[in-house]
């Protein structure tokens, strides 16, 4: 059996792959040792194995370099995040070709042409920016918080349209369009329209970046991954936006946990 953990800059995962099936837990990153010892326990009392049976750790994220050679005894395989993000994400969607994206704590865009994997950039808008930005403007610490305000939100009390300013669509651009993320500043929003508008600005950046990044590097599947494709009034833009782009959002099975797997399913290629 081999096991993939991911020491991210706010989880860790924790995935077993064995005979087609995949088991996964989560743990919060702290001391990325304790993080990557806790989520391997966890993940052995979840799947009822033992250390015996792990033939290796494939360990990914940016708490890998703090691992040694060895975990309880079990060689640890270190593998790359670019190449686990990739592997992770173009596998599970079944693309062999796509734009993966890892929407987690920061974003990374990394392009996979078959065996070719390069990371193509990223930006420091992502989950991270959603949970920091929901405690400094609105004092809300937990996401399901958020995610219940955002669902009263109006975002015409917050954002200023294409047509706000232009009176209808300019060019290639639609009249409801943002012009400008909290860029209606003559108004006074509610907590809900800030939660609206904040969890929309992380969206619309997020896929902007991926949508031109795609296009850049002739992609037209685009996969996105991490555990912000699990908040829902972000699913809800994805959904959104989708109709009006021509490229192919994806969000595969297991989604959250793509780089831990890609690190598994890497380290077993090399050593089946
Ligand atoms: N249950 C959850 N626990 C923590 N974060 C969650 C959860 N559900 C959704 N999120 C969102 O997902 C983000 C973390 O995603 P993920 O765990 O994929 O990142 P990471 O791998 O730790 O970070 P990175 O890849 O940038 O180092 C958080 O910032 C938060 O906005
Ligand atoms: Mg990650």
């Amino acid at each position: 059996m081999i096991v993939g953990i991911d020491i991210g800059g706010s989880t860790t995962d924790a995935v077993l792959l064995h005979a087609g099936e995949i088991v996964v837990v989560t743990i919060e990153t702290g001391d990325p040792i304790a993080a990557a010892a806790g989520a391997l326990g966890k993940l052995l009392s979840t799947a009822g194995g033992s250390l015996t049976n792990i033939r290796a750790i494939a360990v990914s994220g940016g708490g890998a370099r703090w691992l040694k050679e060895e975990l309880f005894g079990v060689p640890i395989v270190k593998v790359p995040e670019i190449t686990a993000i990739g592997v992770g994400g173009s596998t599970l969607a079944e693309k062999p070709s796509a734009l993966v994206v890892s929407l987690g704590t920061g974003t990374a865009l990394v392009s996979v042409h078959g065996e070719k994997i390069e990371h193509v950039g990223g930006t420091g808008i992502g989950g991270g920016t959603l949970l920091g930005l929901a405690r400094h403007l609105l004092g809300v610490t937990r996401l399901d918080t958020l995610e219940r305000m955002a669902a009263h939100g109006d975002l015409s009390h917050v954002d200023l349209t294409v047509g706000d300013i232009a009176g209808g669509p300019v060019g290639i651009v639609p009249a409801n369009a943002t012009a400008s993320n909290f860029g209606k500043v003559r108004a006074d929003p509610t907590p809900a329209d800030k939660a609206l508008a904040l969890v929309n600005m992380v969206a619309e950046v997020t896929l902007t970046v991926s949508m031109m990044a795609a296009r850049a590097q002739q992609h037209h599947d685009v996969v996105l991954t991490g555990k912000l494709t699990r908040v829902q009034p972000l699913r809800e833009r994805i959904e959104a936006m989708r109709s009006r782009r021509g490229e192919n959002f994806i969000i595969p099975p297991y989604a959250e946990y793509a780089t831990a797997i890609g690190a598994a399913r890497t380290v077993n290629a090399i050593a089946p």
